[in-house]
């Protein structure tokens, strides 16, 4: 078979696109007509009718000319692309490429064709009416018997639908990618804003959570409540406070917690300040009064501030109960007071007590020469009275704490029992004495005039508290305190105390009089009744004797006075052999050594009556100087602390040089006399307060001149 290659002849043909046009009508058969056996024949028209009739565009080219011109194109090419064959014959097919026709793609057609190879490609073709179109090509060399390259033939698919498909589909995915990818950013956007929110929550939490601790362990109370004044939260604090739970108050008013007439007048605060803004109970610092549960009030500081929670106007406020720091207040003032006063009252002892001594001596000597009838009555009054100025005196000393002190180990209860008859007359009918005693001993180390006085001056206190009558109690109990709160915030030892109740059904006290009642001068009584020093003397005898007083009163609810005292295991000395009445005598020689003339003479008379031999001195150097001159044999020498000349133990002193058996006995105003001379004092000097009885200085005489061997020396 030989294809002649005279195209022009089909050129003119007119309807290029009409199916079925055969082969041998477009292409030029060499031997057409003759040569080719009846069976070759019919099997070219076969194929002839084939091409015609398949879908896809074919084109032949020819391989020798160059440029590859077109010779055939079927009739789907001529549908797929609107050219006729007559328009594209002797062309190369690159009129059907464009703008979008890739180029790396018709390089690599090229290639093929240069090298005589097939190649399969999809590329963008253009129709004639200029619409593009996906032709998916395949190119395929054509060779002779000989093996030459003849023809190109080239197979067209149009897959523009399949194309537009994979395109939209592409683009779905694409858009679905994007989505997808979208997403991811919001996803991760959305975890960051989570974790952010988390990372904020977390935060809020433990702010909160610290918010909530300290409101719940804060010392102050912490309250908050709305603008009606309707408690909205409640601290433990202020539980401890108030005494109240926070269920217990929670949604009630505030005034609840404040006594009248606060009460009363807090909702027009509360309203004055909502409508003028003026800050009447707003403010910092404000002490004022509460009122607790059980209906006591105390002192508070009140910090009240304002806040919004959810668009609600709240207040907000700190409470610290002022009780204890009042309660340290007035013991500094009471201990500074009691300074004071201590110092005066040691001051006019000395003095005082001087003249007491002669003033009670004379009186005795006058009632042992008076004749029964003779103005006895009179001197008497005089010795109660001068008696009494005695106790004054030793009250004020007590005070002042510069008392003498001579501490023995006693049984509350035998004190009490001894003094019962005693205190009975003291209140007088009106008055019920009940006293309950602890089974066991209630041993105490005291001084006995102290721990009397601290009886007496409570029980008169009761006894004026109970003007129309009524019912005093005494009572002990053995009480061992050593972890209550009491004693660890007054900071007394721990351990066992005794502790004596007084209670009286009286009149009561204010918070006010309670707040004063053991300061000096301080007195309920009418002026001239009360020295004011009873209570503030009962209160300084226990502080020295490291033990509490307190009080609970209500005004028309009698009082009860609370005395702790340390309490000893057991008792740890005998006690003292009750007082004979015959006083006890001498004949020893005594030298009395006492500035003041009258109680000098007082105290000779006293000696002199008791049997004993007395030289008297003025002075430090006279008696010195009688020592040198007569030296009599002296037994005793009883010296005032204080001489114009020279302290009293110095005399002591240098007499014991002459006398190395001599013993001293000291005398003296108050105790701080022997205080001021301790260091050159005895370890354990023989002493006497003024003002004595003839009865207490034969005793102390006696006592010291029976005292084996010389006191130690300093
Ligand atoms: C038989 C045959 C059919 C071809 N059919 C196409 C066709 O349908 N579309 C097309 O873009 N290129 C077709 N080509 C390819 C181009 O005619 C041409 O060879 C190609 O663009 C590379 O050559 P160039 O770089 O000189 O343009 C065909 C080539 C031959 C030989």
């Amino acid at each position: 078979m030989k294809v002649r290659r005279t195209y022009t002849r089909y050129a003119n043909m007119s309807d290029g696109r009409k199916r079925g046009a055969d082969l041998n009508s477009r292409i030029a058969i060499v031997n057409s007509n003759d040569t080719l056996p009846s069976q070759a024949k019919a099997a070219l028209y076969i194929l002839n009718r084939a091409v015609a009739a398949v879908r896809n565009g074919i084109i032949i080219a020819d391989a020798q000319q160059p440029d590859y011109p077109i010779i055939y194109c079927n009739p789907a090419f001529e549908e797929i692309t609107g050219y006729s064959q007559a328009e594209i014959l002797g062309r190369n097919c690159r009129f059907l490429q464009g703008p979008a026709t890739d180029p790396t793609v018709t390089v690599q057609i090229r290639d093929a064709l240069q090298n005589g190879r097939e190649c399969r490609v999809v590329l963008k073709n253009y129709r004639k009416d200029g619409t593009p179109f996906w032709n998916e090509l395949t190119i395929s060399p054509v060779r002779d018997d000989a093996g030459r390259l003849t023809h190109f033939v080239g197979i067209q698919n149009d897959i523009t639908a399949r194309k537009e498909a994979e395109e939209a589909q592409q683009e779905t995915v694409q858009r679905l990618q994007e989505a997808y990818q979208q997403a991811i950013v919001y996803a991760q956007e959305l975890k960051g804003e989570i974790l952010e929110r988390r990372r904020a929550e977390a935060a809020l939490r433990e702010n909160e959570g610290r918010l909530h601790s300290v409101v719940e362990n804060a010392l102050d109370g912490i309250i908050t409540i709305d603008e009606q004044g309707l408690i909205d939260s409640f601290n433990p604090a202020a539980e401890r406070i108030f005494g109240y739970s926070a269920a217990e108050v929670i949604g009630q008013n505030v005034k609840l917690l404040m006594p009248e007439p606060y009460h009363s007048q807090h909702d027009s605060y509360l309203a004055n300040y909502r409508q003028t803004g003026q800050p009447k109970i707003i403010g910092v610092g404000r002490e004022v009064t509460g009122r607790r549960k059980d209906g006591s009030t105390f002192p508070l500081d009140l910090a009240v501030s304002e806040f919004s929670l959810a668009r609600r106007r709240m207040f907000i406020g700190l409470v610290r109960d002022l009780t204890r720091r009042r309660q340290l207040e007035t013991q500094l003032r009471q201990a500074q007071k009691m300074e004071a006063i201590g110092r005066l009252a040691g001051g006019i002892a000395h003095d005082f007590n001087n003249i007491l001594t002669v003033i009670l001596g004379q009186t005795e000597f006058l009632l042992n020469h008076l004749a029964a009838a003779d103005l006895r009555t009179e001197v008497e009054q005089i010795s109660e009275a001068a008696q009494q100025a005695a106790s004054l005196t030793h009250q004020l000393l007590a005070f002042s704490r510069q008392q003498p002190l001579n501490a023995q180990t006693l049984n509350l209860n035998e004190v009490i029992g001894d003094m019962e008859k005693m205190l009975t007359r003291l209140i007088g009918e009106r008055i019920n004495l009940v006293t309950r005693l602890s089974p066991a001993p209630a041993w105490i180390k005291i001084d006995p005039g102290q721990i009397q006085q601290v009886i007496m001056n409570l029980v008169i206190n009761a006894r004026d508290a109970m003007p129309q009558g009524g019912q005093l109690t005494l009572e002990t109990d053995l009480a061992d305190l050593a972890g209550s709160d009491l004693f660890q915030s007054l900071g007394l030892a721990p351990g066992p105390y005794v502790l004596l109740t007084i209670t009286d059904t009286g009149i009561g006290m204010d918070v006010e009089t309670q707040m004063h009642i053991f300061e000096p001068f301080f007195t309920t009584k009418d002026i001239g009744r009360g020295t004011g020093l009873g209570l503030s003397t009962t209160y300084a005898i226990i502080q020295q004797n490291r033990g509490y007083i307190s009080v609970e009163s209500q005004l028309g609810h009698g009082s009860t006075f609370k005395v702790y005292l340390p309490q000893l295991p057991m008792k740890m000395e005998p006690a003292q052999a009750n007082l004979s009445v015959l006083l006890p005598s001498g004949n020893e020689t005594i030298l009395l050594i006492e500035d003041e003339v009258n109680v000098r003479l007082v105290t000779r008379k006293y000696l002199q009556k008791q049997g004993y031999t007395v030289l008297e001195a003025n002075c430090a150097q006279e008696a010195l100087q009688i020592c040198r001159q007569q030296n009599p044999q002296v037994n005793l020498v009883i010296t005032d602390v204080i001489l114009p000349d020279m302290s009293g133990p110095e005399l002591g002193e240098r007499l014991r040089q002459s006398y190395p058996l001599l013993k001293i006995l000291y005398i003296s105003g108050y105790a701080n006399d022997i205080q001021q001379q301790q260091g050159s004092l005895d370890h354990n000097p023989l002493f006497l307060q003024k003002p004595f009885s003839s009865e207490i200085l034969a005793r102390k005489v006696r006592e010291a001149l029976d005292t084996p061997g010389p006191q130690s020396t300093p």
